[in-house]
This record gives C-alpha cells, structure tokens and sequence, in this order.
C-alpha cells in the first residue's frame, strides 16, 4: 500500500495523517508507504506546524522530521490511494493534476470514518490548540478504519 495525505499547506493536517497512519502501521508491522503533499506551494521545505508537532508528541508520535511539498500530477502514479482532508483540496488536486486526476483512488479522509457524509477535517491553521486537538482526534480514528480496512489485503 501507498497512500498519500494531502491537504493545503501540507503543514498542518497532512503531517498529522502521515505520521498517525504511519505509527499505526509499523505498530500493526505492516510495510506501507505514507507520505503527505500540499497544493499550495506557501510552506515548501517547511517541518510542520509547531501546534501539529507539539499535539502529534504528546500523544507519541514524533513528525518533526517531515518536510511540506507540493503536491503533483505525478502523484497520481506513485500511490494506491490519496486522501484530501476536504473537498477545497480536491478541487485544487482536480486543478492541479487535470488529465491525470484519477477519481478512483481519491477519498476525502473522513469517508473512512463516515462513508458517504463528506466531511472535511477543519482546517486548524487560524486557530489555537484546541483546534489541533480536535483535528488529531478526527484523523486518528479514521486511521484506524484504514488499518483495519486495508492490513488484511496489503500486509
Ligand atoms: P493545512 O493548513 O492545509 O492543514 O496545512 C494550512 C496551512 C497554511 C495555509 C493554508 C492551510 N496557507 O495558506 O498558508
């Protein structure tokens, strides 16, 4: 498996899919690939957010290595599956990768959790912590509906 997390700045709440998804799947052994992207190219080469890095380590995960990036047609290739934290990030995916854009693999996250309802993940970066907080909640369990969904067919 080769899923990618997108959402705007890739600062804020992608980092938080990737490094959440990423420790339930070595924690389950299972070999995926999860990486994140943003559409927007404002933070590029930026670690995440300090609100993201600091709400991540007090639940035990450490994201203060990754790097933002933009995301691209390309990525279209490379992954499996690519889940946008809200429906503003799939339109700009749609702009972005145009002919390539493949429906098939493209999810909002929180379908996982709640099929069909198409809710967005709040985007936290106006706000304070509590936001981040509630952010990390709102992704962890939806990746907890990919473990299980996906660790019988890809282990
Ligand atoms: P994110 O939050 O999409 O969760 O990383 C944002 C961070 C920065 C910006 C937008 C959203 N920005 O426009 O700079």
């Amino acid at each position: 498996m080769k899923i990618l997390m997108v959402c705007l700045g890739n600062i804020c709440r992608s980092p938080l899919a990737e490094g959440i998804l990423q420790y339930k799947a070595e924690q389950e052994g299972l070999l995926w690939t999860i990486e994140s992207a943003g559409t927007n190219g404002y933070h590029v080469g930026e670690a995440p957010h300090r609100l993201s890095q600091k709400v991540a380590l007090l639940n035990g995960i450490d994201i203060s290595h990754q790097r933002a990036r933009r995301f691209t047609a390309a990525d279209f290739k490379q992954y499996d599956k690519i889940y946008a934290m809200a429906e503003d990030v799939i339109d700009e995916m749609q702009r972005i990768a145009r002919k390539d854009f493949d429906a098939s693999k493209v999810d909002l996250l929180m379908n996982e959790l709640h099929p069909g309802k198409n809710m967005d993940v709040p985007d936290p970066w106006y706000g304070t912590e509590p936001g981040y907080h509630e952010v990390f909640a709102m992704i962890d369990q939806a990746c907890d509906t990919i473990i299980n969904k996906y660790r019988v067919l890809n282990p």
